[in-house]
């Protein structure tokens, strides 16, 4: 129970998040939309769960019990400082845009973020996963991130050195509030900056479904020898359905929600049948990428472990 003063000063209601995520299925919760920092100790002592754009989300059937937080525009600044030393620092606020925040660094010809043109995300979010393409990740022109770390109130700062990220992990506990983050950037080509965001989304237009409701790739690909679309191309699931969720013929990672008739059941179903046959057929485990709210912890089981159970 948030106290009255609370309610007040931010945007507190309750949704489907289905409305919230690019999946879009999943259940109710309270939405907690924070726009007053000085409210962070009273939320942090809720129970509670960070959501971004929610483009790289599956929400079960249920919704959540917890309250469900987007941090609002108080926390979506961005700030170009001057060029020193031919770095440009610039901080950007966890609740902004991804898309604002490479806009912003192509308009002033400053280098490295336009490699994430078409990703959906908050900052908070492209963090949080370190979000990424098959060639850059997003935490590659991170220098420091501010972040609340799970059992604290006060959001301290970590230099990038600190975090053990790897490809889609910040590789901080799950819980972790990012509430910023301060690039180092070098100087580019305004043009050039954009041809490169352009060509980068005309690509990802022509391989990947984004007409569709999805979340974006479903799984991590188990090595950059057998990318999981590949995979589950070869293993000819392109098309396979399960209710109103079926593998895109796009690209067989997408899982797509093509009517916004499924359920997250139908999704779990599909995602389950997929890694049982990756497992039987090719002996490879194909773990999510995606992450999951309320959903049945098979999605994270060893999948010698489903062969059993649906056996
Ligand atoms: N492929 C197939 N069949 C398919 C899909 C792909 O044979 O149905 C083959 C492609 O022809 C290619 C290889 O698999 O030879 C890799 O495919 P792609 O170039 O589409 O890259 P990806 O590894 O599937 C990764 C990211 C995407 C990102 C793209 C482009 C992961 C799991 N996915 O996809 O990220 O957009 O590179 O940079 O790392 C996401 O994270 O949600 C996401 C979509």
């Amino acid at each position: 129970m948030f106290t009255a003063g609370f309610i007040a000063r931010n945007r507190v209601s309750r949704l489907p998040l289905s409305g919230l995520t690019t999946m879009r299925v999943g259940g109710p919760a309270q939405l907690v939309l924070l726009d007053c920092r000085s409210d962070l100790p009273e939320l942090l002592n809720q129970r509670h769960r960070w959501l971004g754009k929610g483009a790289n989300l599956l929400v079960g059937d249920a919704g959540v019990d917890e309250a469900v937080v987007r941090l609002g525009p108080g926390f979506a600044a961005i700030e170009l400082e001057e060029p020193a030393g031919g770095t440009t620092r610039v901080r950007a606020g966890a609740g902004a845009d991804l898309a604002e925040l490479m806009a912003q660094c192509q308009r002033a010809g400053l280098a490295g973020p336009e490699g994430l043109a078409g990703v959906p995300a908050t900052v908070g979010g492209a963090l949080r996963m370190n979000a990424g393409t098959s060639t850059c990740w997003m935490l590659d022109w991170v220098s420091r991130v501010e972040v609340v770390l799970p059992g604290e109130e006060a959001p301290r700062w970590l230099e990038r050195a600190e975090l053990p990220a790897s490809y889609r992990s910040c590789g901080l506990p799950p819980g972790t509030l990012f509430l910023g983050c301060e690039l180092a950037l070098a100087s580019g080509d305004p043009e050039a900056l954009r041809a490169t965001a352009t060509r980068l989304k005309r690509a990802k237009a022509a391989s990947q479904p984004l007409a569709l409701a999805s979340a974006g790739c479903v799984f991590k690909n188990p090595s950059p020898e057998m990318p999981a679309g590949k995979l589950i191309d070869q293993l000819g699931l392109k098309g396979e359905r399960c209710g109103g969720a079926s593998v895109s013929p796009v690209h067989a990672n997408f899982i797509v929600n093509a009517e916004r008739s499924a359920s997250a059941s139908d999704i779990v179903a599909l995602i389950t049948r997929i890694r049982l046959r990756a497992w039987r057929e090719r002996q490879v485990r194909l773990d999510l990428e995606v992450e999951t709210w309320n959903c049945p912890s098979e999605l994270h089981a060893h999948p010698q472990d489903l062969v059993e159970a649906h056996a």
